[in-house]
């Protein structure tokens, strides 16, 4: 089946604006053919406005790296998903390991921002992913399986059919260390074993299913040809113009 194939860019805590329009700017004006990909900017939610009326007039979808799941109240420092929505966002970035293991989201707190995301029109990009301690204990797939089983508790098949998984072991996250192209796939092959295991084959061979974690323009190739893999999700590499540009052309 012919998923849908995406490179999405996690700026994290990074740039000023002026430095952010210009990586946005530098990207915009460099890609050549998409081949049908589908190309993701994550900016800081300061820069999200400023950054979605750059890419109106290109292929380029913004989302942000964070929201909360409530539409409004008193949540402090927070962005509802009324907010992310209004702004012109495509997409949410949901459980990235940063936001798991810096500030404590759990499961569930993933599971209510993923229903949020449905509940006002936004893709849930929904990132999953052992830590190196739950890998030296051959744990990696009890670990994915169960984040995955509460992000998409109580979500329809329907629902589930729009979502993209990224799967980003924690410890080659902004480590330099990537998986391996067989390590990442067959945790690929995990993923959609029990996305099928939930829904059914069709839904799981539907759902992009990115890699994330230290992807480089020197190391993307071999990642990309597996067959589970449908495109990348970076960090350090995508705050580079030629090194986001160089990836999202890969192969
Ligand atoms: P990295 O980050 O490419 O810098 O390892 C990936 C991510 O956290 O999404």
């Amino acid at each position: 089946m012919a998923r849908k194939q995406i490179f999405a860019g996690n700026w994290k805590m990074h740039n000023t604006l002026a430095e952010s329009r210009d990586l946005a700017e530098g990207v915009i004006q460099g890609l050549g053919d998409l081949k049908g990909r589908e190309v993701v900017f994550f900016p800081s939610t300061l820069h999200v406005p400023e950054i979605i009326n750059m890419a109106k007039k290109s292929p380029v979808k913004v989302g942000v790296q964070n929201m909360y799941y409530e539409e409004q109240g008193a949540f402090t420092g927070e962005n509802s998903p009324v907010m992310v929505k209004d702004i012109g966002c495509d997409y949410i970035l949901i459980g990235h390991s940063e936001r798991r293991h810096v500030f404590g989201e759990t499961d569930q707190m993933v599971n209510s921002k993923v229903k949020a995301a449905y509940a006002h029109g936004l893709v849930p990009m929904i990132c999953v992913g052992e830590l190196l301690e739950e890998r030296e204990a051959d744990k990696s797939e009890q670990v994915v399986d169960s984040q995955l089983r509460g992000a998409f508790k109580d979500i329809s098949e329907e629902q589930a059919k729009k979502a993209v998984v990224a799967y980003e072991p924690v410890w080659a996250i902004g480590t330099g260390k990537v998986a391996t192209p067989e390590i990442a796939e067959s945790m690929h092959q995990h993923v959609r074993k029990v996305l099928a295991e939930i829904y059914s084959e069709g839904t799981a061979d539907s759902i992009p299913v990115l890699y994330g974690g230290s992807v480089k323009p020197d190391n993307v190739e071999g990642l990309y040809a597996k067959e589970n893999i449908d495109g990348a999700l970076v960090g350090g590499a995508s705050l580079k113009v030629q090194s986001f540009l160089d990836i999202i052309s890969v192969g």
